[in-house]
């Protein structure tokens, strides 16, 4: 599988997308800069909703799915296709919450709710400098925040509809989110409930 845009894909993968195997569950992604809570909002969701929390991160460190080291970076080089690969058995069943920054590699019919996480700087600050970040790798993702990489990567890979920009500064942001995504699985499995047979 190779990485395409949206835009690309779009022949190939509404065709797929008639044939979804998950119709009965969605899939939601959670994405946005280092820090802004994807993997504890993945996990709240997860929870709530029942549904399987995939953190694409510590997959790709299970499957030593690398392709080698990134030194400007410092990170490593994620082989995407290994990842996708192995996702793609999880994510064709439905009920997936998937929890990496970005998401312009997925194919756009995996995803019913991206959720792009956002943070204000001072936030983004405080929680990467309680990690010990070196002071570049802060600066670089403070940036990425400021200028919305991930917000805009969002809309140029996904349908509008299906992108949904979310502060997470608080914990009262935090409740909120969670309640609007229990609101939006609720609402999505009544949209997609089998026809009755009266
Ligand atoms: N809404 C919130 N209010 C306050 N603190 C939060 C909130 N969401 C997350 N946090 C805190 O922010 C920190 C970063 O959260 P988390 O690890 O979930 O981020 P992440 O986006 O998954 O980061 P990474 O991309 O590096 O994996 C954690 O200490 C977490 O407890
Ligand atoms: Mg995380």
């Amino acid at each position: 599988m190779t990485k395409r845009s949206a835009v690309e894909a779009s022949t190939e993968e509404r065709t797929a997308q008639k044939g979804r195997t998950w119709a009965t569950r969605p899939n939601v992604l959670v994405c946005g800069t280092p820090g802004t809570g994807k993997t504890e909002m993945s996990a709240a969701i997860a929870r709530k909703v029942k549904m399987q929390h995939l953190n694409v991160g510590d997959l790709a460190a299970r499957l030593d799915a690398y392709d080698g080291w990134d030194e400007d970076r410092q990170c490593h080089i994620l082989n995407e296709d290994r990842v996708l690969d192995e996702m793609e058995i999880l994510v064709s069943k439905g009920g997936c919450v998937v929890d990496y920054h970005a998401c312009d590699f997925f194919p756009e019919r995996w995803f019913d709710l991206v959720l792009v996480l956002r943070a204000t700087t001072e936030v983004l600050f405080d929680r990467l400098t309680a990690r010990n970040y070196a002071h570049a790798k802060i600066q670089e993702n403070l940036q990425c925040e400021i200028m919305q990489v991930l917000l805009d990567e969002a809309r140029d890979n996904y349908p509008e509809p299906v992108v949904v920009e979310v502060q997470n500064n608080t914990r009262l942001d935090f409740d909120s989110t969670i309640d609007r995504v229990v609101r939006w699985h609720d609402q999505w499995l009544r949209d997609h409930a089998p026809p009755s047979s009266t």
